[in-house]
């Protein structure tokens, strides 16, 4: 639905001849690798894109709580719980940096999250997927944080500020998410049969959904071309993606795991792994609402929306009192 309402910025690229001079000048700064600021002119399709993008980012930062903030009270050791804890409450962070980057081009946090609950902005597709054992910590934070620092690093320099200058520290607490990741992994792997077991079923179940994260095909991809050109997004979806097959089959090998695709080789001449694609239906299916979890994420959301109606209705009624005080004491 999104897609439709920002049309404008599909593949069709505007020519500089196609341009408005405003829009020609906006371009020559981008293309001169300068930040564009709240307050600078832009293209609406520009606008609509960030918010489109930083938008469905911070949901899935939030959204992405839910399946590992259910193993909180089930972590083997105290030690674990902690840095479950800390790590799920970081992802929060994040989801607060992101919806304060969109809040900057003109849009409320309020309507953001109304779009979610009414599904006309998406999240990740990875946390419609369920998290069944303790391994699945291990694969979350290897596998989905591990894709979303490969997606995020190059984000550090897109055009937009206040979303380039949020993903620098949302970087570095990533990449410590993706060690913990591994150490778990590490850990079930080096230990007993039952649980490198765990290990390998953890990797067969969330090896192509993280490759999913990636978007679609390039071919099928409807925002990537405009959002290069503006540098909204600097790498395209499948390039990304052979990057994080090319690191992470090596990482899978250390530990003894196989990875679950039978056309895994490596080809020497392009410099990469060949693999097979994702199941792409099953990929627009998940969008479209129909992943194993999609109905329980946003039950929760909308659960802790309406619960937290009555600290937003506080806040903004002192608010109020505390504009009416100062009124009264000037
Ligand atoms: N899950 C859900 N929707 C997806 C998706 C995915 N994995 N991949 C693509 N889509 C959606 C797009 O949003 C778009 O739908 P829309 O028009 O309704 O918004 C449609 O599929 C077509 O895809 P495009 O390739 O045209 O979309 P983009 O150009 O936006 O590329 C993207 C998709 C690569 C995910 C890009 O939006 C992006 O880089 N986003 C910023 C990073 C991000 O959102 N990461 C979330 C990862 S999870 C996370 O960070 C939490 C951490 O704790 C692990």
């Amino acid at each position: 639905m999104y897609a439709q309402m920002v049309k404008s910025t599909g593949r069709g690229v505007k020519s500089p001849e196609e341009m408005t001079p405003e829009e020609r000048a906006f371009q020559a700064r981008i293309d001169a690798d300068e930040k564009i600021e709240p307050r600078d002119w832009m293209p609406d399709g520009y606008r609509k894109n960030l918010i489109r993008q930083i938008g469905q980012h911070a949901h899935s930062e939030i959204v992405g709580q839910l399946p590992e903030g259910n193993w909180i009270t089930r972590a083997p050791t105290l030690e674990r719980k902690m840095i479950l804890l800390a790590k799920v409450q970081d992802e929060a962070g994040h989801g607060l940096y992101l919806y304060a980057a969109a809040e900057t081009l003109g849009v409320s946090r309020d309507a953001m999250t109304e779009d979610l609950l009414s599904g006309r902005m998406k999240y990740s597709s990875i946390f419609n997927y369920p998290t069944l054992t303790w391994a699945d910590m291990g694969a979350v934070g290897w596998l989905v944080d591990g894709a979303a620092i490969m997606n995020q690093v190059p984000l550090q320099r897109t055009s937009y500020g206040p979303y380039a200058r949020a993903m620098v520290r949302i970087c570095k607490e990533e990449s410590f998410h993706q060690r913990q990741g591994f150490d778990i992994m590490m850990k079930m792997a080096q230990g007993s049969p039952a649980q490198k077991r765990m290990a390998q079923d953890a990797l067969n179940r969330f090896w192509y959904p993280s490759l999913m994260m990636f978007g679609p095909s390039d071919a099928t991809s409807v925002h990537s071309a405009q959002s290069m050109a503006w540098r909204i997004k600097i790498n395209s979806n499948d390039e990304l993606r052979q990057k994080f097959v090319d690191q992470t089959v090596p990482q899978a090998e250390y530990l003894g795991l196989t990875v679950p695709d039978d056309g895994l080789a490596w080809n020497a001449e392009k410099g990469g792994y060949d693999f097979t694609e994702p199941d792409w239906e099953e990929f627009f299916a998940v969008l479209k609402g129909d992943g194993p979890c999609n109905a329980e994420r946003l039950q929760a959301r909308q659960k802790a929306w309406d619960d937290g109606a009555w600290v937003r209705e506080g806040l903004l009624a002192h608010g109020r009192k505390r504009r009416a005080a100062g009124i009264a004491a000037q």
